[in-house]
């Protein structure tokens, strides 16, 4: 199998797993949870949770304790999706190449079921502890639980989030801009490629290490975002290019131009590879997929 059919079959069984996480379209709220369904089942790249079952198995992991988080994880990315593209912040009508959920849902519902994602993830971790039999498996998993919620609040996605809303029509600068994509974006990458290790059993060193990798490879990827941006197409991306201008955003390709920003992309990519080469076997699929994920085209 090459690297794109194995992909291609990691994807589906990540997608498997989270369907099994995703709330029943009936009852009393029935509307609400059909909107959450909307928004998680548009598809999208599902790299998250991948990364996170990826980075279970590279230190050594087996069974089905990554699941409860992988889903988690991808609900509160996808919430994270859907508030971003609400009017109030960057007010885009196309997300995963269909018409994002609070066109279809209206904006209240829009609003609604971006919280009840967030609120739902943790339903789902929260399962992390029916899988657990050995007291060393539920410290594992209070420790997980920790980092996902630490790594989605105030000083992780959604601190990011705040402060690049509070900048359009700013001139911000390198070190704010460096700031919001390590919250923003690198947050939720980091706390994937530390929960597997995590739940594996990895040291505090490796956890450590791993943070690293989350973080270079978030900062690459949101910059590749920038650029796609900019040079890709609304077709291949699934959601509208010149977003970032529209909103007068300031991104890495406005400041420092997109040769500089293609670079930056390479160099910490470069980076994020040699340390997770530093841990992975020949076998791992992990330093495979991080390359890939930072120099995708959609
Ligand atoms: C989009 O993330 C938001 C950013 C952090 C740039 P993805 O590109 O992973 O989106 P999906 O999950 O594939 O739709
Ligand atoms: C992504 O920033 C950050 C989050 C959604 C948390 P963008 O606003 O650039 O993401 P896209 O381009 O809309 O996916
Ligand atoms: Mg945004
Ligand atoms: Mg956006
Ligand atoms: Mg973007």
């Amino acid at each position: 199998m090459n690297f794109e059919q194995l992909l291609e079959q990691k994807i589906k069984e990540t997608e498997n797993c989270i369907c099994r996480y995703l709330p029943k379209e009936e009852g009393f709220a029935k509307k609400l949870a059909q909107a959450m369904n909307y928004a998680m089942l548009a598809g999208g790249k599902r790299l998250r949770p991948l990364i996170l079952m990826e980075s279970f198995r590279m230190f050594g992991g087996t069974g089905r304790m990554p699941e409860p988080f992988m889903a988690a994880l991808e609900m509160i990315h996808t919430h994270s999706l859907v508030h971003d593209d609400l009017p109030a912040l960057d007010n885009d009508d196309y997300r995963r190449g269909r018409k994002a959920t609070h066109v279809v849902y209206g904006e209240a519902m829009g609003i609604l079921s971006g919280d009840a994602l967030l609120n739902y993830a943790y339903e789902a971790a929260l399962h992390g502890f029916d899988l657990t039999a050995q007291p060393w498996e539920t410290s594992r998993v209070v420790l997980a639980l920790q980092i996902l919620a630490a790594k989605t609040g105030l000083y992780g996605m959604l601190g990011g989030q705040s402060v690049d809303v509070d900048c359009e029509g700013k001139a911000a600068d390198g070190d704010i801009l460096q700031g919001i994509y390590l919250r923003k974006t690198s947050a939720l990458l980091e706390a994937a490629f530390m929960i597997g290790a995590v739940l594996a059993g990895a040291s505090a060193k490796q956890i450590r290490a791993m943070e690293q990798a989350g973080r270079k490879t978030g900062l690459a990827f949101q910059i590749q975002d920038d650029i796609l941006d900019v040079t890709g197409s609304t077709k291949e991306l699934g959601k509208p290019i010149h977003s970032d201008e529209r909103n007068q955003k300031s991104t890495f390709v406005a400041l420092y131009g997109l040769e500089e920003a293609t670079g930056q992309v390479e160099r910490l990519s470069r980076e994020a590879m040699e340390i997770l080469q530093g841990m992975a076997k020949e076998k791992d699929f992990l330093p495979k997929l991080a390359e890939w994920l930072i120099t995708r085209k959609e």
